[in-house]
């Protein structure tokens, strides 16, 4: 679909955009990591990253749905932000912007998450640890683990049966004691997140979904993991990844802060007119459905954190409850979701609700947003046009419309190919079986300006 420009005040193509916030603010000054000289020559124009590998430093630590890339986080981090900036990311997940943000050496990196799971995994993946000690703890979990006197506790949380064979329990649940051996917190952690990966490995589900949902060719006989080994490979992989990125971060003066929060709560720990740029990315409005948070992190969390609360995170995500009013105020402010509402109303009252409800949450975040920003400064938003009912819902136009009445301008909308992001390739837009389209293959890059 050719996005419509004419609705929108665009007067910027992303060269321009990117030439005047850069001549503005004299950037381009600094080495660049992850740009050959060839590539610098594509800086305008690459947006899709289609060669580039994301899985780079710690970002290759654990998988998460709907990451961002890191090269597009870091070019966009490289031109709106330096060394003096204070960088937000309300919607933080797994950490990719506070990660770029310590590897360019920005002064401050703040994390908002309602997601515990990817709180803690933030938390993993910003730390650098000397990979040597990291080589040594290793070789330690190994000794306990195959210590016959080692003493563990059976894990035990709801259906774990249905999830995990019974062997793999007792491996698991004896690999998690063997880590807990270690007193040092940090190291604790990185190791605790190399075994999330194994538990999503050796479990039955069908580790690339983001949903929770046994896979067929693992219900067999045959299937019969050997945790240890997992670990060793997991452990050994992220190891190196820490290697290389320890050697880039061990100079970097970055704060990290990470809030276990919800962004549509106005946080008292950031203050108004603070932040210097906000980069980030909401859930594109399907998170009970398609792109699940919760249920991605549910059996990962239960096992390192014995956290039955993680069962209605889906629920608590932004758009996650729909008890919503058709006279809410936003409905005067965006005249394209007027509009798309009516067409979804039409055929479905409840998914109109669903829908509805995204908006009002996303609006509560947006005026956040607009406190703890400075003025002049930028707020980039990647998100996701989906379908509803065959409506192909226009958030992008929806979040310009909704963030000028709270004084945003709209400087520029670029789209993107999701190439290697990991997404579903296909969901039902009517929730009819067997009826799907094509999810989101194009993405927005959303930028505001406060006025
Ligand atoms: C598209 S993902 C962000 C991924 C992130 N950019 C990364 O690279 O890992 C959206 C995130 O928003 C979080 N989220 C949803 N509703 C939230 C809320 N009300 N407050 C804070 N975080 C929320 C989800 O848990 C999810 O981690």
């Amino acid at each position: 679909m050719i996005p419509d420009f004419k609705r929108l005040n665009l007067n910027f193509t992303s060269e321009n955009l990117f030439r005047i916030v850069a001549s503005k603010y004299n950037r381009f000054t600094e080495c660049e990591n992850y740009y050959s000289t060839d590539d610098i020559k594509k800086w305008y124009s690459e947006w899709d990253f289609k060669n580039y590998n994301p899985n780079i430093y710690s970002h290759g630590f654990h998988q998460y749905p709907a990451k961002f890339i890191p090269q597009l986080a870091r070019k966009i981090l490289r031109v709106f932000t330096d060394e003096n900036s204070v960088v937000l990311d309300n919607f933080s997940g797994s950490g990719t912007t506070l990660i770029e943000c310590l590897l360019l050496n920005r002064k401050k990196a703040i994390g908002i998450e309602l997601n515990p799971f990817a709180c803690f995994m933030a938390k993993v993946k910003t730390t650098p640890i000397e990979p040597n000690k990291l080589r040594e703890y290793f070789l330690e979990i190994v000794y306990n683990y195959t210590d016959k006197n080692i003493q563990y506790n059976e894990q035990v949380f709801y259906n774990i049966n249905f999830w995990f064979k019974k062997e793999t329990i007792m491996q698991l649940s004896k690999l998690k004691a063997a880590i807990l051996k270690i007193e040092e917190e940090d190291i604790k952690n990185f190791f605790l997140l190399s075994l999330s990966e194994v538990i999503r490995r050796v479990s039955l589900t069908n580790h690339n979904s983001f949903k929770l949902c046994r896979d067929k060719n693992k219900i067999t006989e045959d299937f019969n993991p050997n945790v240890l080994e997992e670990f060793r490979r997991v452990s050994s992989r992220n190891i190196n990844l820490m290697s290389q990125f320890f050697d880039k971060v061990k100079n970097s003066k970055t704060e990290i802060k990470i809030i276990l929060a919800d962004s549509r709560i106005k946080q008292q720990e950031i203050e108004d007119d603070s932040v210097d740029f906000v980069l980030t990315s909401p859930p594109y409005g399907d998170s009970r459905t398609t792109v699940a948070y919760g249920q991605f992190s549910r059996l990962s969390w239960q096992w390192i954190n014995n956290d039955n609360k993680i069962y209605s995170l889906d629920e608590d995500l932004l758009g996650g409850k729909n008890n919503v009013d058709f006279n809410n105020e936003i409905i005067k402010y965006s005249p394209i979701l007027k509009e798309q509402l009516e067409e979804i109303k039409a055929k479905s009252n409840e998914r109109a609700k669903d829908v509805l409800s995204f908006y009002i949450d996303l609006y509560k975040t947006l005026k956040n947003t607009h406190c703890y920003l400075k003025n002049d400064k930028y707020f980039v938003l990647v998100t996701g046009n989906r379908t509803v009912k065959n409506v192909f819902l226009r958030t992008d136009l929806i979040i310009s419309e909704l963030s000028a009445t709270l004084g945003f301008k709209t400087e520029k909308i670029l789209y993107r190919n999701i190439i290697n992001k990991r997404m579903p390739a296909k969901n039902s837009p009517t929730n009819e079986k067997g009826v799907l389209c094509d999810t989101m293959l194009k993405e927005n890059i959303i930028f505001l300006r406060k006025l």
